[in-house]
């Protein structure tokens, strides 16, 4: 068993939700309006993030007092507007670091939204856009989630990371340690890095189609276009749930690329300039904020909260085939398989046939994957990728244009390599 394996259970709190109440929204509901969030309250928790790194050397950068200070300042917040709060606590660097999870009392516990923020700066700035932004937009959109008293389809967490500037530290640390089926239950994780910058653009990450195109929609209704996040992907804490298969989204308003001539043309400001000329240094104070990006995005940010946390999801249009009982695999031995049997579909398979594989397994690069068509024909869907990555929870779409839809398919797992092992969890076929 690997390390990580074994150090899980001492989190196990932090993936337990307290007693969820029952979700209140009729069937078929609308999701609840989303408020305005007020720019003016989000820039006070930037003038207060600010004054911490005045008194504190000037920064807010992990190890350092003002990040412990900004810690306590945020959760002293988020319980007094009745959220469950949980210090995370880790180490990096011989020092302590800390995360701050919020979870907002009630929805579906097995359904969970999650946004978070790394609240942590760089010691050479007090860190203002650089993720005072994020981390006080979501802040504030934890503070209205509190005062609407929102009674959400699922269950909303907030997260404040501690450590990204020394590499995801916090974040890591906490997909790390959350046990597999809890991670299961993160429907998505909405990540905030910069979001305020001086210079900016609209950016929205292209992971998951629902979050991207919800951010997208909000977008639309200013009329204001937004491009891809590719500012570099893996460069915030959206990462660490993205490498366990958790759906993610996320926007961003530039950090040390130049603004080009078409940019500045959309979205006004500087071209020839960075996004955010103070990215990483003193200079990314208060006055390092562009007020119109940061009160956009706060709003975005509410937005999606609202409609992918309340009202009722769309039922998939298509036909669901799955088949939930556990089949062991045995360690470096034989091929097991897990069925389902497809029936009521007329003609062949789609193009597009979504094949959902949930397997629980210490190490991912021991496994080989792949799904058998009821005539026997093999697709391959994992050949011992992801290395020492834990788990392989992931949707597949796979060409089965030429088999016969009706009949038993399987989905077959086999270890290739003694020592870590699993089982299949889950295994789904859905038609569209
Ligand atoms: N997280 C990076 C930092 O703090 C900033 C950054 C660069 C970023 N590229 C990104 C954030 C893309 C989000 C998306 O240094
Ligand atoms: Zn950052
Ligand atoms: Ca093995």
């Amino acid at each position: 068993m690997r390390l990580s394996a074994i150090v899980a259970s001492s989190a196990l709190v932090l993936g337990a939700l307290a007693s969820a109440a029952p979700a209140t929204a009729a069937p078929g509901a609308a999701a609840a309006t989303p408020p305005d969030i007020s720019v003016a309250n989000v820039k006070q928790h930037l003038t207060d993030l600010q004054s911490i790194a005045t008194a504190n050397g000037g920064n807010r950068a992990h190890g350092r007092t003002g990040y412990k200070a900004s810690v306590d300042f945020v959760k002293a917040k988020l319980d007094a507007a009745g959220y469950t709060t949980t210090l995370q606590q880790f180490t990096y660097n011989g020092a302590t670091g800390y995360n701050v999870i919020a979870d907002w009392p009630g929805g579906d516990p097995n359904q969970v939204v999650m946004s978070g923020s790394h609240l942590d700066s760089v010691t050479s700035g007090p860190g203002i856009n650089d993720n005072g932004s994020g981390s006080a937009a979501i802040l504030e959109t934890a503070l209205a989630v509190s005062r609407a008293q929102l009674q959400p389809t699922k269950h909303i967490r907030f997260a404040w990371w501690g450590a990204e500037e020394l590499g995801l530290v916090g974040s890591k640390y906490y997909v790390n340690n959350l046990p597999s089926a809890e991670r299961a239950k993160i429907s998505g994780y909405l990540n905030f890095d910069m979001i305020g910058s001086p210079n900016p653009g609209y950016f929205v990450y292209d992971d998951d189609p629902t979050i991207e195109q919800t951010f997208k929609n909000y977008y639309a209704g200013l009329g204001i276009p937004t491009e891809i996040e590719t500012e570099g992907d893996g460069r915030s804490d959206h990462a660490p749930f993205k490498n366990a298969g958790v759906p993610v989204g996320g926007l961003f308003s530039g950090a040390d690329y130049t603004k080009t001539s078409a940019q500045a043309q959309k979205w006004g400001g500087t071209a020839g300039q960075s996004f955010d000329r103070c990215y990483h240094s003193s200079c990314d104070t208060t006055a390092n904020i562009n007020d119109t990006a940061l009160d956009r995005n706060s709003d975005a940010i509410a937005y999606a909260i609202w409609n992918l946390a309340t009202g009722t999801t769309t039922p998939p249009t298509g036909k669901v085939f799955e088949n939930t009982a556990d089949v062991s695999i045995p360690d470096n031995g034989a091929a097991v398989t897990s069925s389902v049997t497809v029936s009521g579909v007329t003609g062949n398979a789609p193009s597009n046939l979504s094949v959902g594989v949930d397997i629980v397994h210490t190490y991912r690069g021991d496994l080989v994957v792949d799904l058998i068509a009821p005539d026997g024909s093999v697709y391959n869907l994992h050949n011992r990728s992801g290395g020492s990555a834990d788990n392989l929870v992931q949707t597949y779409t796979v060409n089965a244009s030429t088999e016969v839809a009706n009949g038993v398919w399987k989905l077959r797992a086999q270890d290739k390599a003694a020592v870590d092992t699993g089982y299949i969890n889950g295994f789904k076929l859905t038609f569209p």
